[in-house]
């Protein structure tokens, strides 16, 4: 039968649903609660303080809703979080940072590796040092995209705007001569056809959800996590955000390109 309980996620807003994706696609049995803190986007200029205090708030409450394990879909967190968090809490957790620079120091040819993320994982550094750490010969040029963020949670994707600001970030790493740059954002997968216009064919994109999830089902697989629904049991997908549901649930329909579940609004402060 398996372990039918659902995996949790959670990001600022509907930059997760690039990892939900990656979840659909590599683990189609599991069941997901998915929480869009999106009263408090964009993160990314958030205090270490504050992201920790916003993260404690949602992880207690997906462990309240009988999660059996949980993905950090937020590279913010994932840096700044999870290795404070991951003590308090009786589930396995996983970020996105690790596996991202892992994929990159795997598909680098010159060893010299871009992260564009938000202003607060930058000065976090957390991809410089696992980078480091997988390859010490590799360079890493890192670049902060306040604007970027902002842009997918207004709906902005494929505008001169999102072009334009996407072309103005890449411009120092593209001149640092990087072969390979790293989505440190959850939101930005969804801003790729402006990567691709203005970086070129040659620069290969890592998403670092692709081997996040694939860690995650390793891990679930040997901690007897998996489910096997029987097949008139199929998994469900639950959305829960802080903010404005309507707002999230029309927004994300536009991103993925087909209808979304009911969102369902929860106020978590204390
Ligand atoms: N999508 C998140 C990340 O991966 C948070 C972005 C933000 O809210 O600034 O970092």
């Amino acid at each position: 039968m398996g372990d039918a309980r659902p995996v949790g996620l959670f990001d600022s807003g509907v930059g997760g649903l690039t990892v939900l994706q990656e979840i659909l696609r590599q683990l189609p049995k599991e069941s997901t609660i998915y929480f869009g803190d999106n009263a408090h986007v964009p993160y990314g200029s958030r205090t270490t303080e504050e992201l920790i205090g916003l993260a404690y708030n949602i992880i207690s409450f997906l462990v309240a809703q009988k999660v059996k394990y949980i993905i950090f879909a937020c590279n913010t967190n994932s840096s700044i979080s999870l290795p404070v968090l991951k003590k308090y809490f009786p589930v396995q957790m996983v970020g996105l940072i690790k596996s991202g620079a892992q994929e990159a120091v795997k598909a680098t040819k010159n060893h010299r590796i871009g992260v564009i993320a938000t202003a607060a994982t930058i000065k976090n550094g957390a991809y410089a040092r696992e980078i480091k750490a997988a390859s010490p010969r590799a360079a890493v040029f890192s670049q902060a995209a306040p604007k970027l963020v902002p842009i997918v949670e207004n709906g902005k994707i494929k505008t001169a705007e999102a072009f334009q600001a996407t072309r103005e970030y890449v411009k120092p790493l593209k001149e640092a001569g990087i072969d390979t740059l790293i989505f440190g954002c959850s939101h930005y997968p969804f801003l790729s056809h402006e990567f691709t216009a203005a970086l070129g064919p040659d620069i290969k994109l890592v998403d670092p959800a692709t081997a996040t999830v694939m860690k995650a089902r390793e891990e679930m697989q040997k901690l007897n996590l998996l489910n096997n629904p029987i097949p008139q049991n199929s998994p469900t997908h639950r959305f829960y955000v802080s903010g404005n549901p309507h707002k999230f649930q029309e927004l994300a329909s536009c991103l993925w390109n087909h209808p979304m579940p009911e969102v369902e609004q929860v106020s978590l402060e204390k």
